[in-house]
């Protein structure tokens, strides 16, 4: 961002005006228009730069300010102490060195909660006689906005306090947030009845709060969590915040159950590593962990700095969505001829990984996103997913750029590019295009298929290109000689080439089915078709009304592999493999190793890599049951996206491991839990 040919003091005042900006998109507009992480590195050049020039302007220096100021819309309400921001910390050493700056008294007895940073709004609640009569939200920290009546409305806040000692007044601090189901049904909604999407379920959050009309607030299923005791009357002397906590959930306010009391650095980086890995587990999103000193007289020994208490810091993690620049916008195409728009990015780092491409999936999404190049666009990537364009940030777009329109001609092979009726997919129809082709093959050889590792793409485009093969049937035929002869291939890497071809004949009937990729057949259909049907013959005269009667195969596969095979091109191509001596018989005969043997996992929620039934399958493949309830003889609860609660609830009661999709994975692949 920052430009080293400008003035450092014209740089100051731009950034100001940037920072106020945002800040007021973010606090007054809930609606952001750059990522977290940027704005945060904005606001650390500031606060560089106003440190090392002293002499700055007069204007009040937007860097020790917290938030924006309220809007017109609410009364203001003036916080009885300041609400704060944070500070932050990104890595063990930000932690540690946190941790020095506490003083040698504290650091000697490090105890610290730890609890989850939810990604809402920060509001305070006041009750008096014990019941609900002010709700503010933070506001520009000195001065909020009276959203009581809308608070009000928040299921889980409590209008009443209940049990023994409830203070004639009590103000407690904590975040309002939508619930990642509420989110989910808000944007769903909106997208039927043409509104706005709200970017992500903070943004949502607040602005439900920020409603004139309170019955809209109440269609919104926001959530509370208390995090912070700020006064009573007649005050109580409690000894620490965890302490002060528990009094807040006797009184029948919602608290975190996830919170942790830790002893030392080592604890606390535990815990934020822990629900980094796990960040996706709840029903709500959390963007970090807060650390804070447990002794409320160590608490107040420490103090505060104009913008953030001493006592505290938030561990953030890597950051999901980035700006960056969109270079260009191009196509790919895959084996079935769909042509995929793909942005070419200056690279960023987005959940810890270098994002150079991003998936832009179709024409339509193009479009409505409006995306150019030239554009900043937000970039997201959560977990293991597909990195993706979310959009352009508009206020960042340059004068006269172009709006992209989708090539009418493959770039590969230059036919006709055609979108078929009533679909949002585009397709190169020539099923002889050089790339389709690669790419055919290439899925041939993948892992699941034929598993020949040493044809990486660069060696099938060559073999292309070479006139050696025209499509995977050929493979059983290259002519070696021929191969070695061309420049970069050496008798050894090419006779190891030939072995793990000659080797891939013996693969099992489904990877067999798996390579030919009939479309909509997975992995668990090739399964059951082989063990089913025993061997390819039978599979390639089979009715569809046969095939539709094999147990889990429905009636789309079953005319999907009809199709498949009642193609002349395709029953030619088997017939190659039957002369090249490929494996034509099931049933399959498992040669994964079996990693799981006597283990059992259950599976709950949506995975990304997995469908439900190819996770079982592949837990089974590998020895393991995958049982549909837990129970003691659990070996691990294998968590996704929008899990059952019940089921974790089970587990946890039971001290089995909740593991995430990435654990999954290592699992299968070493029989092993992470921490075993
Ligand atoms: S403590 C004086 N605890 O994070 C410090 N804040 O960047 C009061 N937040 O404005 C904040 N979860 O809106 C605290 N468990 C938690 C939190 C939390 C989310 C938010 C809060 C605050 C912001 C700081």
């Amino acid at each position: 961002m920052s430009d080293s040919q400008t003035e450092p003091s014209q740089r100051l005042q731009e950034l100001r005006r940037t920072v106020a900006y945002h800040n007021q998109r973010y606090h007054q507009l809930d609606d952001p228009e750059i990522s977290d992480a940027e704005f945060d590195s904005l606001e650390r050049e500031l606060k560089r730069l106003e440190e090392t020039q002293p002499d700055s302007p007069p204007e009040p220096s937007t860097a020790s300010v917290v938030g924006a100021a309220p809007s017109k819309l609410f009364q203001p309400v003036e916080h009885s102490q300041p609400m704060m921001s944070l500070d932050n910390a990104t890595s063990r050493d930000d932690l540690e060195a946190w941790a020095q700056r506490l003083g040698r008294h504290v650091v000697s007895d490090l105890t610290t909660v730890c609890e989850l940073k939810m990604d809402g709004l920060a509001v305070s609640l006041l009750y008096e006689q014990g019941e609900l009569v002010r709700a503010a939200t933070r506001g520009d920290g000195r001065f909020g906005e009276d959203v009581t009546a809308n608070a009000l409305t928040v299921s889980n806040i409590p209008t009443r306090l209940t049990g023994q000692n409830i203070p004639v007044r009590l103000e407690v601090r904590g975040e309002i947030y939508m619930p990642l189901a509420s989110f989910e049904a808000l944007n769903r909604l909106q997208a039927q009845t043409g509104e706005r999407l709200f970017a992500n379920p903070r943004n949502a959050a607040a602005g439900s709060l920020r409603q004139k009309d309170s019955s809209v607030t109440a269609s919104r299923q926001l959530s509370f969590v208390a995090y912070q005791l700020a006064a009573t009357q007649p005050e109580r002397d409690f000894h620490t915040h965890w302490d002060a906590i528990s009094y807040l959930a006797d009184l029948g306010l919602p608290t975190n159950d996830h919170s942790s009391r830790t002893k030392g650095l080592d604890e606390i980086y535990d815990y934020c590593l822990k629900w980094q890995t796990n960040r996706h587990l709840n029903n709500f999103e959390i963007d970090g962990v807060v650390v804070k000193v447990d002794r409320l007289d160590h608490q107040a020994d420490l103090g505060s700095t104009s913008k953030a208490p001493r006592w505290a810091i938030a561990y953030k993690f890597p950051p999901e969505t980035q700006t960056t620049l969109l270079k260009r916008i191009m196509v790919s195409i895959g084996r079935s001829g769909k042509a995929t728009p793909f942005a070419i990015l200056k690279p960023v780092s987005v959940s810890g990984s270098m994002i150079k491409m991003a998936t832009l999936h179709n024409e339509d999404q193009v479009r409505e996103k409006d995306v150019r190049p030239g554009d900043t666009v937000i970039v997201r990537k959560a977990g293991d997913v597909i990195p993706e364009v979310v959009g352009p940030v508009l206020s960042l777009r340059p004068e006269n750029t172009l709006v992209w329109s989708f090539p009418s001609h493959c770039p590969e092979c230059g036919s006709d590019l055609v979108r078929l009726p009533n679909q949002s997919d585009t397709f190169c129809l020539n099923s002889a295009c050089p790339k389709q082709q690669e790419q055919r093959i290439a899925h041939f050889v993948s892992r699941d298929a034929m598993n020949i590792e040493q044809l990486g793409e660069r060696t099938i485009a060559t073999l292309l290109r070479e006139g050696l093969i025209r499509d995977s049937g050929d493979l059983y035929f290259i002519d070696f000689d021929r191969l070695l002869a061309l420049r970069g291939f050496q008798r050894a890497s090419v006779e190891k080439l030939s072995e793990a071809i000659s080797e891939s004949k013996g693969r099992p009937l489904p990877n067999l089915l798996i390579a030919l990729g009939i479309p909509h057949l997975g992995k668990a259909g090739s399964q059951l078709l082989a063990r089913t049907m025993g061997d390819i013959d039978r599979i390639v005269e089979a009715s569809v009304d046969t095939l539709a009667a094999i147990d889990g195969i429905g009636p789309i596969i079953a005319q999907s592999v009809h199709d498949f095979f009642a193609d002349p091109h395709n029953r030619d191509l088997i017939e190659r493999l039957r002369t090249a001596k490929v494996n034509l018989v099931g049933p399959a005969s498992s040669t994964t190793p079996q990693t799981l043997l006597g283990k059992s996992l259950v599976i709950t929620g949506t995975l990304s890599q997995f469908t439900r039934e190819s996770a079982i399958e592949a837990v089974v493949e590998r020895g393991g049951k995958s049982p549909g309830s837990v129970s003691k003889r659990t070996t691990a609860l294998v968590v996704g996206e929008a899990p059952g609660a019940a089921k974790i609830k089970k587990a946890q009661s039971l001290g089995i491991p909740v593991i995430d999709e990435a654990a999954f994975g290592a699992l299968l692949e070493t029989g092993r839990l992470e921490d075993e």
